[in-house]
């Protein structure tokens, strides 16, 4: 009884390489990554971090990653990383907690139903043929074409379409720029947390970056003022209708303007960034992977037979789908979640402290022999029809994350990017630059690239 009593107290083994004053924050900060993979190598399924100014956990195990993101969801509030998101997003579906959230959750969630799916992929098919057009102007056979920004412009094109009925192509560079700006800056507050100067203090990058969330601002009261000179609509509506028709059950009132705000911005940077990396991720990989590429122009030509895909024929493409959940295996854009323990809690038996920030690593699971095979690092789409894949526990995969605050935008985003795939497909091929080109990825909010991602484009 006393040795169980003691080991309910007991905190999770550590990594052997500290700091002395700092403990292990400066090698997480240094290579993110990395550091969250060699741990798990090192120390197992369940890690503990010293540091001088939080108490952090590493969960590398399905079962715990369930326990946390769904059994004991209560217990687990959105950590660190969502706090610093919040100047920029405010109380949006992704920073918001409790019943604000669930009421918020609630209100958005029809907007992502499968009829209204249907609906969406007409817009993401018509932006598309759109792209191709201008792709089939600009680019000769053999240029160079840099994918991150084409689909970044994409991904933001479709969003906006899709869900605002907006076209903010004119509004690209502003949205793009300053998202990416802002996003650059709420990566260096997370991981510098004493570096840091209040956004009120004026100093000249203080400055830029509350020009860039007045810029971002801009464009979006620009869609909320559209919307409501045409008026919105109750039946059938996209996301922006539903927001701004929604009547609070409780005072009778519809959301404010700050709050449509942080709506829409929200679904801006969750919904953009994601599916625009995992794009170009697929397409750099079938630029190496000459016998996947095969494989789909198969089955595209079996299904499709040349024409523009509609949403019944999005469903009879298992291989793309193959691809496009082999791309997010390997490069998942949410490539860790973070929580923090409301209550002391029990983890593997250890002992989890009030407060604690849970780091779970989506990057690592999804790469762990383990769960994989051998091959792990490798390009596989078949993997998903092995015995060893069907079998596996529930989150060994989950690029969406899981539990009540699992994406709302996930099918929207696997429609999205079929839909990109299969028409970009009927036109063109994509070629490394190099032989043997290296990828150097960087963790920021989402997965990046250091170098934008560029191919050479063969016209077919
Ligand atoms: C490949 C593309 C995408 C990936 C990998 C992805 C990944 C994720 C993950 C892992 C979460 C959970 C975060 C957490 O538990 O802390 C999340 C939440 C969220 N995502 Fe996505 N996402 C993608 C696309 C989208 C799209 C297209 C939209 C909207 C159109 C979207 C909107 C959201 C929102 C609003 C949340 C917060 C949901 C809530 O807490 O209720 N995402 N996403």
């Amino acid at each position: 009884m006393e040795t169980k009593a003691a080991s309910l107290h007991t905190l999770p083994p550590e990594p052997r390489q500290k700091h002395w004053f700092w403990g292990h924050i400066p090698y997480l900060i240094k290579d993110v990554l990395h550091y969250l993979q060699s741990t798990q190598q090192e120390v197992g399924k369940i890690a503990w971090l010293r540091s001088k100014i939080a108490k952090i956990c590493i969960i590398s195990d399905p079962e715990y990653i369930k326990h946390v993101l769904q059994d004991n969801n209560k217990n687990y509030v959105k950590g660190n990383v969502f706090r610093f998101l919040k100047p920029l997003v405010g109380n949006g579906l992704l920073t918001s907690e409790g019943d604000f959230w669930r009421r918020q959750r609630r209100l958005a969630q029809p907007a992502f139903h499968k009829e209204r799916l249907a609906a969406m992929s007409q817009a993401m098919v018509t932006c598309t043929e759109q792209m191709v057009a201008e792709w089939q102007q600009r680019y000769q056979d053999g240029d160079t074409i840099d994918m991150t920004l084409e689909m970044n412009k994409i991904a933001l094109t479709i969003v906006s379409n899709a869900l605002f009925k907006s076209d903010v192509k004119s509004d690209f560079e502003i949205v793009n720029q300053n998202l990416g700006f802002l996003v650059e800056r709420i990566t260096y507050r997370f991981r510098h947390p004493l570096k840091q100067i209040p956004l009120w203090i004026p100093t000249p990058t203080n400055l830029k970056e509350r020009a860039a969330i007045r810029a971002l601002e801009k464009v979006i009261h620009q869609i909320i003022a559209k919307k409501r000179a045409e008026g919105t609509r109750k039946e059938n509506g996209d996301l922006l209708d539903m927001l701004m028709e929604a009547v609070d059950e409780e005072t009778g009132e519809r959301m404010s303007d700050k709050q449509l705000r942080d709506e829409v911005l929200t679904i801006f940077l969750a919904g953009h960034e994601t599916s625009a990396n995992t794009l170009a991720y697929m397409w750099w990989l079938l630029s190496l992977n000459p016998e996947a590429a095969d494989k789909i122009s198969k089955e595209l030509t079996t299904v499709l037979q040349g024409k523009t895909p509609t949403f019944e024929d999005l469903k009879q493409l298992p291989y793309c789908r193959q691809v496009i959940n082999e791309t997010l295996r390997l490069y998942p854009p949410a490539y860790a979640i973070e929580r923090k323990s409301v209550a002391a809690d029990q983890i593997g038996g250890y002992h989890i402290p009030k407060d604690t920030n849970v780091i779970i690593s989506s990057y690592v699971l999804h790469r762990m022999p383990e769960l994989w095979g051998h091959d792990a690092d490798l390009f596989k789409p078949e993997r998903f029809e092995t015995e060893l894949v069907k079998k596996q526990p529930r989150f060994a995969y989950f690029p969406f994350g899981g539990g009540p605050r699992l994406c709302i935008g996930d099918q929207f985003a696997l429609f999205e990017i079929t839909i990109v795939l299969a028409m970009v497909w009927q036109h063109f091929r994509f070629e490394p630059l190099v032989p043997q080109p290296q990828l150097s990825l960087e963790p920021l909010v989402t997965l990046r690239t250091k170098e934008n991602i560029r191919l050479k484009i063969r016209r077919i």
